[in-house]
Parts: C-alpha cells; structure tokens; sequence
C-alpha cells in the first residue's frame, strides 16, 4: 500500500496552498485593460498577465485567467465567493479595497490621467465640473471624477469608456495614466491634458487571511524583482 504522506509528485507545497482547483492557480481579471490584461489575435496578453505565468510557474501549476467585472474584483466578492484564487487587475492598494482582501506587495505606480476629446474646451481638472466625464465604473478614476464635480458617466469596461469619449458621449475620461498612453496610440485624435500625480500603487490580491498563498505570490515578486523580471516586464508593456 502506498504510504506516502507528500504531494505525490506534485510541487513542493502546492497541497498548503489549497487552490480552488487544484493544480491551478485560477486568477480574476478585467478585460480588456490595456496594456495590463487584453486579447490580441484571440490570446489574452498583458503585462498582468506575464505576472500570473511567472507566479504561476513558481507554483508549480498552470495559470487560468477568468474575465470577471471590475466591481466583483474591487469589492473582494469574486475572491470571497472562490471564483478565483488570485485577482490580477491592474488594481489600486487603498484602504477601503485592504478591507475587503489582502494585497501583495505593490508591484507598479501609477497616476490618473485626464484625456479629453478634440474641441471639449477641457485643459484641466479644473474644468470637469459639471462636464459629462466618462470612468470605468468602480475605478479610482470614477472616485476622482466624482470628487471633482464632473457629471460621471459610468462604463463597464475601459473600452466602452474611450468609445465613449470617442463618439461624444462624454467631454473627457479619467482613468490611470498607463492606460491612457495607449488609448492615445490607437487613437491619435484624442489628448491627455493632464497628469493627476495619484501616486497609485497596483497590487494583486488574495482573498482575506490566505497568507498561504499570499506568501508564495509574494516571493515570486520579490524573485522577479531580483532577476529583472519585473524590470523588462515594465520595459516591455509600459515603456517605463
Ligand atoms: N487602477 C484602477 C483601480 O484600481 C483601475 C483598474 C482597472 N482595472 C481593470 N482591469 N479594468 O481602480
């Protein structure tokens, strides 16, 4: 009879980890969120994306990224309900979101950005009161538009919102600075007007108190960061 009490085979510590589905790391992510997390030629790619392999391979098991609602991701519900394992993105680290699950160590900075369409008459932040101003709903870019005083327009995904500004829905869009770059490739007519310095961090998250899993996710940034990873992974998808 066999006796053995280990993994069988499998990787080291991946039993501990106690993965929704095993041999998986099963990860939620908003898509499309370019250049974080998209689908190009029918693959999904993205800086978020070459984050999960990395961590995934670290672990020993296959990555599976599910398109799940910003909302769900941002309000712990989709980890709480064990849709995933792991919520890869593009999220900002703030108190309201630590509250609801628990983040890795920050892995990119970013800030918000305004961009607006030819002829709004919007040059800055000052100006967005009362605008149409067009979000990703749930967003930090919602909260600070919100703030402001603009007349918000909520979209479901970053998408709809720069169709939205581009058919003349809304004035202007607020939404995270390295989002905007290629908003702005794909669509040369539209212009970032200014710089909102946030000072954002982004983090992935695990459901509240699996620090197993927490642990492993954060070794496998500081390995990244170690080796460069990180580094070419910021070179490659934010040109920064
Ligand atoms: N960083 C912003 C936030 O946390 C926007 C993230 C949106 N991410 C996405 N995959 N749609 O609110």
């Amino acid at each position: 009879a066999c006796t053995s009490t280990g993994g069988g085979g499998e990787a080291a510590g991946e039993g501990e980890l106690d993965l929704i589905s095993p041999g998986t790391l099963t990860v939620c992510s908003d898509i499309p969120y370019a250049p974080f997390e998209y689908v190009e030629n029918g693959e999904t790619v993205g800086f978020d994306i070459d984050l999960v392999d990395r961590i995934a391979e670290d672990l020993g098991v296959e990555p599976n990224v599910i398109t799940t609602s910003f909302e769900a991701i941002e309000t712990g519900s989709a980890l709480d309900t064990d849709q995933c394992d792991l919520a890869a993105s593009g999220m900002t680290i703030n108190e309201e979101r630590e509250s609801v699950m628990d983040f890795s160590q920050p892995y990119v900075e970013d800030n918000l950005g305004l961009l607006v369409a030819p002829g709004s008459g919007i040059s800055g932040v000052a100006d967005i009161e009362g605008r149409r101003v067009g979000v990703q709903q749930a967003t930090t870019g919602e909260e600070f538009a919100q703030q402001n005083g603009a007349d918000v327009v909520q979209y479901e995904d970053s998408s709809l919102m720069i169709q939205g500004l581009n058919t003349g829905d809304v004035q202007a869009v607020v939404a995270n600075i390295s989002v905007a770059g290629p908003a702005i490739d794909d669509n040369p007519e539209l212009e970032l007007v200014e710089e909102i310095e946030t000072g954002e961090e982004l983090g992935l998250a695990v459901k509240t108190g699996n620090t197993a899993l927490l642990d492993r996710v954060n070794e496998s940034l500081a390995a990244m960061e170690e080796d460069g990873t990180l580094e070419e992974l910021k070179a490659e998808w934010l040109g920064s």
